[in-house]
């Protein structure tokens, strides 16, 4: 069952999605517990920016059909907290520790890089590359060109291996696979939440009708859970075919079956997101059935 990705050794293929397993709450509720029996082989910590953030105000959840729409805004403590206070604690989970940044600029970027670089609790850096270019307010990573000019320029400031998380919200996800394998990606994710909107039922939260549209978030947030793993099956298929550096697929993994799917269609590590709010252990019962039943026939 183990696997080599980027040149680490994991014990099976199942991580988690950023953002969705907060290791260092679960640790102070379990103990030990947890690390004897950590669900993940590798530990991806949630988006992490250079300055802190206060992330949007609520309601920042909203239970879609067979989904999720999330509008959390990226809160983070930014990168010098995580440094002194997170890396520490982080450094002590059983499996290799993938650091998830994400800046605005080229320079944002090559600085949480370089930052990266030097820790050596860090196994490897995913870029979230779902956030708009300050100077031209298009996702950095929605557009091929722009996307692999960024990768070039920043790809110097880090030695280990670089994950692109690529964003679903966009024309052609295998063209900016392509554009980040050649900007000097290591290996790609995908996907991240896929643009939605939710809007308010009358008297939710004291509004009149009149004030209720596009209510999470202040206009959209992002979908993820069972509804999207349709949409991400075809994305890591398309993206697979594409380029030769390995992929991480996700997107509505609920079991051993769905993570198959992803495994059969090219990814080379399957990450669980939403479902493990509903069920933390849920990656793990999914590793262990993945060792009992071997690779698919
Ligand atoms: C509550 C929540 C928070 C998330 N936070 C992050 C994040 O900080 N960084 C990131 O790259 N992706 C983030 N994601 C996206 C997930 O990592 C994953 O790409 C997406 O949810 C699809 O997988 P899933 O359907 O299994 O959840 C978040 C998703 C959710 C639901």
């Amino acid at each position: 069952m183990s696997v080599d990705f980027c040149g680490l050794r994991l014990a099976h293929p199942i991580i988690n999605g950023s953002g969705t397993f907060d290791a260092i709450g679960a640790r102070h509720a379990f103990g030990d517990a947890l690390h004897s029996a950590f669900p993940f082989a590798a530990f991806v910590s949630k988006t992490i920016t250079l300055a802190p953030r206060a992330g949007n105000p609520p309601p920042r959840l909203w239970e879609a059909q067979a989904g999720l729409i999330n509008s959390i805004g990226l809160p983070n403590k930014g990168l010098e907290r995580y440094m002194s206070e997170d890396l520490p604690e982080l450094a002590q989970l059983p499996v290799p520790l993938i650091t998830n940044v994400m800046g605005s600029t080229a320079e944002e970027i090559a600085e949480l890089l370089r930052a990266c670089d030097t820790r050596k609790e860090i196994a490897a850096v995913e870029l979230n590359v779902s956030c708009p270019n300050v100077h031209t307010g298009l996702d950095i990573g929605a557009d091929p060109a722009q996307l692999e000019r960024v990768l070039r320029s920043v790809r110097p400031a880090l030695r280990k291996p670089l994950i692109v998380k690529l964003t679903p919200n966009c024309a052609d996800v295998a063209e900016c696979a392509r554009a980040a394998q050649e900007g000097g990606a290591d290996a790609v994710s995908l996907i991240n939440t896929l643009r939605a909107m939710a809007l308010a039922p009358a008297g939710a939260h004291g509004r009149e009708r009149s004030q209720s549209l596009a209510w999470l978030g202040g206009g959209t947030g992002g979908l993820s859970g069972a509804a999207v793993r349709p949409v991400a099956l075809a994305q890591v298929a398309a993206v697979a075919r594409r380029v030769s550096i390995p992929v991480v697929g996700m997107g509505g993994v609920q079991s051993a079956a769905h993570a198959h799917q992803f495994l059969a269609v090219g990814a080379r590590l399957v990450a669980v997101g939403t479902e493990s709010f509903r069920d933390p252990a849920v990656a793990s019962r999914i590793a262990s059935q993945l060792d009992d039943e071997g690779p698919p026939t």
